[in-house]
Parts: structure tokens; C-alpha cells; sequence
């Protein structure tokens, strides 16, 4: 007898998935789709390079080709950085990429045609981790270039705030490899099966849970915290207030601190640190950090903020600039700015 075709859930693999968001745009060409799909493709490389991470210098050596300068055994911020470029280059969909790891934007070569859409990434986040073997991810942001023509793209086709976001994501290189989406349509999270190679669709239409788990934040800068920052925390710890008494969680890569919270619930924070003349300075990265997680949380029904106004509407003025960061549940964030705005000089 034959077998019976009929499944009662279909399997989703992230080419399938991101060709049925095209549906959302039905002007779309087809560029954003593959665009998508070339950083699928960078973060599986990435992925397979960072689990042989701790052999490379031993099979470098044992092949007697390369050396701990060399190309094999490079070090993995720097492979994941070359990737993400190398992948997307040629491919005449975009006008002009950034990256955290380089002070200017990276031009599309002469030689390839540019197209309309602008990439950012945090090649390797978390690279404190590494070493440890403690999961790390990519973070990427997209938006549509400003400029006019299809010539090079500019500094200020990257500085666009992230209200202008077209997609953001990130990949987790984590006991399994995830990648994690949005172009506006909900948040989509995809798991690796490395016995096939490919993104199979686990996480549907994520929302961070309305009860907060947890919440992460590196404590041990406590001290260097502005008043409302630290009465805040206390709040979190059920000592000030209504507040939560919430167990903490800090891995110490945004990625994964983030990851877990948008799916347990709760939320991250890297305040500003009360610098030389009383100044806030963060440490998290605005364009590729900052505002591509903001989007994510957003469409899940969280929120982000920098102690005062969403992420989403601050206008980038530098390419590396910093900001304080609080995202997660839009509760806990909004309390956040509450006692900011409260106990802190604007
Ligand atoms: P990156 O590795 O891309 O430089 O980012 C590191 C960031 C982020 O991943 C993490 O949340 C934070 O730095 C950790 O900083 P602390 O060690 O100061 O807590
Ligand atoms: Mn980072
Ligand atoms: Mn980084």
C-alpha cells in the first residue's frame, strides 16, 4: 500500500520561509530575499568554523601549511568579519556595507555593481567569550540606501535610524546554531540541522513572554552607575518599590544574554557609566548592536530604550557611536526610564 503524503506540519527551511515573506511586497525583486539568505549562508560557515575553533592551530600545524598568523588559524572576529563581506560583495545587492571592526564603511569593490540596500553587522559578538567557549553570535542590520543612482553607497546611507531598519537579525553560535529574524513581519527563529546544513524553521512568530524570568545586567560595574540606574536594579531585586525580585542572568555576549530573554522573558541592560564630567557613556554599539536587537524586541512585543526615548529614534551621528541600552520587556523598560528620569540629571 502506498504511503500517505500528508504531514500534519510542514518543515520550513529558511529559503522557503524568506521566500514566502516575499509575498509581504509584492513589488519586491527578489534582492532582499537573497540577501537574507547570503548571511544564512555566512552564519553557516561561521558556525562550522567556530566549532573547530579551539583546533585550528593544531590543524594548521599538522598540515604544515599555516601558522598562528596565517589564514587557518586567523582569529575567529576576523574570519567572521571577512565572511560576512566576502559573501556579500559581488553580489550587486547592496550599495555599501559597516562593520563593527572598521573604523569607516566598507565600499563594494569597483569591479562589482552596487545595489539598493545597505548592510551593518557585529561580526563576532561576545569575543571576550571565545576562549571559553561560551556562545557568541553575528548581528546584522539592513536598510534601503538613501542615495540617489546605483553608485557607491555613502556614510550616510549606513547613519539611519532605526525606525528606517528594512530587516535585522542575528545568529547564535550556541549548543545548537540559530538564526533569528524580522524584516517587520514578526520575529523568526531558526534552528541549524548540521546533519543536512540547513536553518529549519523552530521558533515561529517569537513573543517574549509577559512574565519576565530573568534579569541581566554586569553588576559588577554597579558602583559606576548613575543613582536612577542603581534604585532600578534594586527594584528588580524586589528591594525598592513593587519591585520583581527577579534571579539574574549575564552571559556577557549580547547575543545570547538577549536571546534568552526575548524567549524566558525579562530584560538586558548596559547603563551609561558616569565618565569623566558627569557624562553617560554606554558601551553597546548603536548601528550594530543597539538598534537591530531594538527591532527584534519591538516585533516581539518588547521594547528598547536608552534611559530616556526608544533606540528606534535615536538619529546616528557616528558610525561607532554608544549608547546605555535596556531591552526587553516593555514593563521593565518603561520602569527603567521611570526611575531615570526620576533619581537622574538629564
Ligand atoms: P563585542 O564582542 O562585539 O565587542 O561586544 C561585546 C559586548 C556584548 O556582547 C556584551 O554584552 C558586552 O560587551 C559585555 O561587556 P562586559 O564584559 O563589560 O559586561
Ligand atoms: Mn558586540
Ligand atoms: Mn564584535
Amino acid at each position: 500500500m502506498a504511503h500517505s503524503l500528508k504531514f500534519t506540519s510542514k518543515i520550513t527551511t529558511i529559503e522557503r520561509h524568506i521566500l514566502e515573506e516575499q509575498r509581504f511586497y509584492p513589488e519586491a525583486t527578489g534582492d532582499l530575499t537573497y540577501l537574507l539568505y547570503d548571511i544564512a549562508l555566512a552564519g553557516k560557515i561561521i558556525a562550522s568554523h567556530t566549532n573547530r575553533a579551539g583546533l585550528a592551530e593544531i590543524l594548521g600545524q599538522a598540515s604544515g601549511e599555516v601558522n598562528i598568523q596565517g589564514e587557518v588559524v586567523q582569529k575567529m572576529d576576523v574570519f567572521a568579519d571577512q565572511t560576512m563581506y566576502r559573501l556579500n560583495d559581488h553580489t550587486g545587492r547592496l550599495a555599501v556595507m559597516a562593520s563593527e571592526e572598521h573604523e569607516d564603511i566598507l565600499p563594494i569593490p569597483d569591479e562589482f555593481p552596487k545595489g539598493k540596500y545597505v548592510l551593518l553587522f557585529d561580526p563576532l559578538d561576545g569575543s571576550s567569550n571565545i576562549d571559553f567557549n561560551v556562545s557568541i553570535g553575528t548581528i546584522f542590520s539592513i536598510f534601503r540606501r538613501k542615495s540617489e543612482g546605483d553608485g557607491p553607497g555613502t556614510l550616510e546611507d549606513c547613519l539611519q535610524p532605526g525606525r528606517d531598519l528594512v530587516a535585522a537579525g542575528y545568529l547564535l553560535y550556541g549548543a545548537s546554531t540559530m538564526l533569528v529574524y524580522t524584516t517587520g513581519h514578526g520575529v523568526h527563529g531558526f534552528t541549524l540541522d548540521p546533519s543536512v546544513g540547513e536553518f529549519l524553521l523552530s521558533h515561529p512568530y517569537i513573543q517574549i513572554p509577559a512574565k519576565p524570568k530573568y534579569y541581566s545586567v554586569n553588576q559588577g560595574y554597579e558602583r559606576k552607575w548613575s543613582p536612577g540606574v542603581q534604585r532600578f536594579t534594586k527594584y528588580l531585586q524586589g528591594m525598592d518599590g513593587d519591585g520583581k525580585g527577579l534571579p539574574a542572568r549575564y552571559v556577557g555576549s549580547l547575543v545570547a544574554d538577549f536571546h534568552r530573554n526575548l524567549l524566558s522573558g525579562g530584560i538586558y541592560y548596559y547603563p551609561g557609566e558616569v565618565a569623566d564630567g558627569g557624562k553617560l557613556t554606554g558601551k553597546l554599539r548603536l548601528m550594530y548592536e543597539a538598534i537591530p536587537l531594538a527591532f527584534i524586541a519591538e516585533q516581539a512585543g518588547g521594547y528598547a530604550s536608552n534611559g530616556w526615548i526608544n533606540i528606534l529614534d535615536v538619529q546616528p551621528t557616528e558610525l561607532h557611536q554608544r549608547v546605555p541600552l535596556f531591552i526587553g520587556n516593555r514593563d521593565l523598560v518603561e520602569t527603567a526610564e521611570v526611575y531615570i528620569r526620576k533619581y537622574d540629571e538629564g
